[in-house]
């Protein structure tokens, strides 16, 4: 198992620092498309990811305006989405922060000022893909420092490798977590700048200064994208031959996911009791992506059964990316039963189909808001998922490894059994979505002195 900890550089605020992504270097602008350029200059981040963002896009072209009133829930997003055939379109720029309070800063020390950061960017910048959408989650790493405990109704345990073909998962426990989202990568950049970095003001707005406060782990940025013609346009890296991801695919592996019947409702994955009532979990895991492997070794009637289930390949249900298919994938409640029976009878099962059959009362327990990464030069997803519990993650992680099937059948831990063969997990953490009135360092009671 690898290091529980991350190393911590002690990389504080009084240096400018939008940490890069490692290695990372900005594209020659004439060779690349100008969406391949924008996710490159989020990856790259920092000033000189900003500056190409500003230069590219209308430098002109202002930031909405926030100030109005916020939901409670920090993850309270899907009221701000566009909406495509009722499936909720997520916002296409992704950054995921981990920070560590720095040694010697008490959560109470960073509790006002993290606050008014906070406050400060939803009073400068609009709620939602055309501004910026935002959560902060706390690790159990980070509750560990408390005498109390977190209350029963928060399950929130250490991550941990699961059952299943795993090996050398890095196990996240910086403190804390902030997913940025924004359809406007200059606007992600400018929130880093803010929060992490040297920036004072936005749209007029003054932001707190944080100086000291937070301290960078190694590897502490993790970015992506979604929706059709991301992919596409970003395919050209590490180990990957050709051009085998269409236009079309808002995903990696050439297939719409997220629709609107395999997304539970927001509602469903909140806290309902004690006193993180409105907050949620969060599971924010690394996955690589084999995807060279992926489009050379099958052909779409396979990618189709082991994506979705054998019955939609053989009854071509799926047209290109699954465009047609709406709001359902059409995995039928008798698709999810006897999986054992079923794969023995077919030799092949579904991801979906699999990941379906955690459902309760017929609703998914886990909300994804994942988004593909070339982080590393690396085709990957970062799976980011929301959950009433953090067991229900691996409720639904247990489905996926279908570990019953590949003892009971002919289908193999990895091979023939939905998508295991071409995805390996590279690191995972589990934190605390607090509701947005605890979400600047929460005591583990919910008590804020
Ligand atoms: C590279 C990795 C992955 C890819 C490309 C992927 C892709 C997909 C696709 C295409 C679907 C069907 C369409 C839809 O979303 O509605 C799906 C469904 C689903 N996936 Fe994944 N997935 C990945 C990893 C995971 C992981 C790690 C989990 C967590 C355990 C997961 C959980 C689910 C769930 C819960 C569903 C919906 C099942 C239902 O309909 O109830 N997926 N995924």
């Amino acid at each position: 198992m690898a290091a529980i900890r991350q190393k911590t550089t002690a990389f504080l605020l009084t240096e400018p620092h939008i940490s890069h992504t490692e290695g990372m270097t900005l594209p020659n602008r004439a060779a690349v498309s100008r969406r391949e350029y924008l996710k490159a200059a989020v990856a790259v981040g920092g000033t000189a990811g900003l500056a190409a963002c500003m230069e590219e896009l209308d430098a002109d072209e202002p930031i909405p305006t926030g100030g109005d009133s916020l939901p409670d829930r920090q993850h309270a997003w899907n009221d701000t989405l566009a909406v495509d055939d009722g499936n909720d379109i997520p916002p296409k720029h992704h950054v995921l922060r981990y920070v560590n309070l720095t040694e010697g800063v008490g959560p109470a020390d960073a509790r006002e000022p993290f606050a008014d950061a906070l406050a400060s960017f939803t009073d400068a910048i609009a709620w939602g893909p055309e501004g910026l959408l935002f959560t902060v989650g706390y690790s159990p790493a980070y509750f560990d420092r408390f005498d109390e405990s977190l209350p029963e109704s928060v399950d929130l345990p250490a991550p941990r490798e699961l059952p299943g073909p795993e090996s050398d998962v890095t196990l996240d426990e910086v403190d804390l977590v902030v997913h940025l989202a924004s359809d406007r990568p200059d606007i992600l950049l400018v929130a880093e700048e803010g929060l992490f970095g040297e920036r004072a003001e936005v749209n007029g707005v003054e932001l707190p200064d944080l100086d000291g406060l937070f301290a960078f782990p190694e590897y502490d940025r993790r970015t992506g994208f979604v929706g059709a013609g991301l992919p596409a346009d970003n395919q050209d890296i590490r180990g990957i031959s050709g051009e085998p991801v269409p236009e079309e695919a808002p995903f990696f592996m050439g297939f719409r996911s997220g629709f609107a019947e395999s997304q539970p409702t927001e509602d469903r994955v909140t806290l309902t009791e004690g006193p993180f009532a409105g907050g949620t979990t969060q599971h924010a895991e690394t996955l690589d992506i084999q995807l060279n492997a992926w489009f050379s070794q099958e052909n779409h009637h396979q990618r189709v059964a082991k994506m979705f289930s054998p019955e939609h390949a053989r009854e071509e249900m799926i047209e290109g990316v699954g465009e047609n298919l709406g709001s359902a994938t059409g995995v039928v409640p008798e698709a999810m039963e006897d999986l054992v029976d079923k794969a023995r009878d077919e030799g092949v099962v579904g991801h979906a189909q699999k990941a379906a059959a955690a459902r309760e009362d017929g609703e998914p327990i886990i909300l994804r808001r994942d988004f593909n990464t070339t982080d590393e030069e690396q085709a990957g997803l970062h799976f980011v998922s929301l959950q009433q519990a953090i067991e229900d993650f691996v409720t639904t992680r247990n489905a996926m490894t279908g570990e019953a099937i590949a003892e009971g059948s002919g289908v193999g831990p990895r091979v023939n059994n939905g998508i295991l063969q071409y995805v390996f997990v590279r690191n995972r953490g589990n934190f605390l979505v607090p509701p947005r009135e605890l979400q600047s360092m929460p005591t583990p009671t919910g008590t804020i002195e």
